[in-house]
């Protein structure tokens, strides 16, 4: 693309922005052609009567008050009848069909946020909190709801408008000029009241994200809420948000209700201008008596679709605020971007390799250099003090995050030069904190490979050590677990997640501290899970417990983002390093628990202090 940087929106100023954020929304409309100019088309139809109406006056003082024709007075209501018809049942039409529009139309954008965001990248989630993103995906997008088919409505009022505007022309030109040179003029305090209510849409729904970002953490973190006993503090923090929410609210309230009259009053004040300067014709017979009242019920017809057209103005700059959110939101940009010349990665050969890696957060440097080969079936085993990177380097391989400098590889290809998806499919990961879905342990398992069967997964299961306590669920295969289903302890679930690394099938294994929330029980029957799942396979694990990797092939011992030893677990225990450290200051806390365990075993009284 041009090397010049895209401005973004919230950069862009006045007429401009609304141009882009035209551009954002209109294609929404696009798949819906067909129904925009089925509206357009009923919108007309059920605005004729209006004009209808003002013309017939003219008539009907023509003709009964002055010529006295008889017959008119059986036709007349007849005819009025057939308007209404035709009024009630295409308005009828019109709005049913209007409100079909916009809610496909405010789905299709609510789908497309929630698209979105799935595909940002990590960094992001990181950075949004899960409360803000509900709201920007829901109440952001539902705020344009009620306002699109307004904005659809507005056609229908300017038709409105001009029609009538149309009879006032051919009733009396001069004075219909006249008029249209005043009527301009409301048009000021509705562009300045309608600036306001866009700012405070806008303003609303940040403070509305905010409310919701404080909802999540405090119900989902309700425990720590209550052992401090913040109850009433989180209450308080609610209510002075809230109050601050309405607040907002008033203002935006005093701007709408104040629309209307203002748009009025400046109406009225044309109006009776127009009317005291037609009353003075009239007496000069400058305009005849059927012409005076049919313009003059014109006149007042129009002050209807002026309102509402004020009105319209003001929600289409409340939409206008909803819609720069959305616009901010559909603006980020995912950081790890797919290559367009990406390949298939098609299964794994040789080696992976990290070449001079660097890699930061935010401003400091993380990795600083990093250097790795795995060769195929090999065990790499990270180890180093918390924080050190161990986390960065593993999640750098499927591209969670992007490196910053440096490369690296698979099979000598750089891995964003591989489809994301390919790269990601020849990748198991295992993590200290696994994510089920309140769903059952069968599709929780086979998550991410929906064609496998029973049998599979049933498999994978016992590979994996779950099947047993599994069989043990009150439903088995079918029983619900995660967020709101059964309750697993934290060795059951990276049983699971072990298992549900067994069905992908990946050659390629990322285990970070796969055991480490463990206890020593149920490490053990991890471990075994863990062992049947490496088999075959490369695999870079970190270890939080330096006895699991005595036999990898290879430790890298990192400190601070950079490899400070590395070799085998003889060599670096006769080597006096760092490795030799943390391998001493383990087994010495090891061997400690093991004595109090044995102790307490031997004196069970001592337990009850
Ligand atoms: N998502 C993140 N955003 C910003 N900084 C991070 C993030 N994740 C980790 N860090 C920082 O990067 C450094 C390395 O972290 P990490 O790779 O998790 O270390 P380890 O796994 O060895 O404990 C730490 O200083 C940590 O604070
Ligand atoms: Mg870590």
């Amino acid at each position: 693309m041009s090397a010049q940087k895209k401005l973004k929106f919230d950069q862009l100023s006045g007429w401009k922005r609304a141009q882009v954020a035209l551009g954002y929304v209109l294609p929404y409309f696009k798949p819906y052609t067909k129904y925009l100019v089925l509206v357009a088309f009923l919108s007309v139809l059920s605005n004729a009567f209006e004009p209808s109406l003002a013309v017939s006056v003219k008539f009907f003082f023509k003709y009964i008050f002055q010529e006295k024709i008889y017959w008119l007075a059986s036709v007349a209501p007849l005819g009025l009848i057939l308007l209404f018809l035709l009024r009630e049942s295409t308005t009828f039409l019109y709005e049913y069909n209007r409100e079909k529009l916009s809610l496909r139309v405010i789905q299709d954008l609510q789908v497309a946020v929630y698209d979105h965001f799935m595909h940002l990248s990590l960094d992001h989630f990181d950075r949004m909190d899960t409360g803000e993103m509900m709201s920007r995906t829901v109440r952001d997008v539902s705020n344009m709801q009620s306002t699109v088919p307004l904005i659809i409505d507005l056609g229908k009022h300017l038709v409105k408008f001009i029609a009538l505007a149309g009879v006032c022309v051919s009733m009396q030109p001069a004075l219909a000029g006249i008029t249209f040179l005043v009527f301009p003029l409301t048009a000021y305090p509705v562009v300045q009241i309608g600036a306001r209510m866009k700012k405070y849409t806008k303003r609303g729904l940040a403070q509305a994200a905010k409310i919701n970002v404080h909802m999540k953490e405090t119900y989902s973190g309700a425990m720590v809420v209550k052992a401090f006993a913040q109850e009433e503090e989180e209450v308080k923090r609610y209510w002075d948000k809230m109050k601050k929410m309405l607040k907002i609210q008033f203002k935006y309230a005093r701007a709408k209700a104040l629309q209307g009259p203002v748009t009025n009053l400046i109406a009225i004040l044309g109006v009776a201008f127009v009317f005291g300067l037609a009353c003075k014709w009239a007496i000069a017979g400058k305009i005849s008596q059927d012409n005076f009242m049919a313009f003059f019920t014109s006149l007042g017809l129009m002050i209807v679709p002026l309102r509402d057209l004020a009105k319209i103005q003001g929600k289409i700059q409340t939409a206008y605020g909803a819609i720069e959110r959305v616009i901010e939101t559909l603006e980020k940009e995912a950081t790890v971007k797919e290559d367009p010349n990406a390949i298939e990665l098609d299964g794994f050969e040789n080696e992976i390799r990290y070449e001079n890696v660097y890699f930061r957060y935010e401003d400091e440097w993380v990795l600083k250099g990093f250097n790795m080969t795995a060769k195929k079936g090999e065990l790499v085993a990270l180890v180093g003090p918390s924080g050190a990177g161990k986390t960065t380097v593993v999640n750098l391989l499927p591209r969670f995050y992007e490196v910053s400098k440096g490369r690296i590889t698979i099979d000598g290809i750089d891995i964003r030069k591989i489809k994301i998806k390919s790269l990601r499919k020849h990748i198991g990961i295992v993590t200290q904190e696994t994510f089920l879905f309140n769903d059952t342990v069968e599709n929780n398992i086979k998550y991410g490979s929906p064609e496998k069967t029973r049998e599979e997964v049933i498999e994978a299961a016992k590979a994996a050590n779950a099947h047993d306590f599994i069989m043990k669920l009150p439903n088995g295969y079918d029983t619900v677990i995660g967020e709101r289903g059964v309750r697993l302890s934290g060795g059951e679930r990276q049983r699971i997640a072990i298992a549900r690394a067994l069905i992908k099938n990946p050659p390629i294994l990322l285990l970070d501290e796969a055991t480490s929330s463990l206890d020593t029980e149920s490490e053990r029957e991890v471990q075994k899970a863990l062992d049947n799942l490496m088999k075959n396979r490369t695999t870079i694990a970190i270890a939080h417990r330096l006895s699991t990797i005595r036999n990898a092939d290879k430790i890298i011992v990192i400190s601070d983002g950079e490899i400070v030893e590395q070799g085998t677990h003889e060599e670096l225990i006769s080597c006096f390093g760092l490795y030799r450290k943390l391998y001493n200051m383990q087994f010495l806390i090891e061997e400690e628990s093991k004595e109090s365990a044995q102790f307490q075993a031997q004196n069970p009284a001592s337990k009850k202090d």
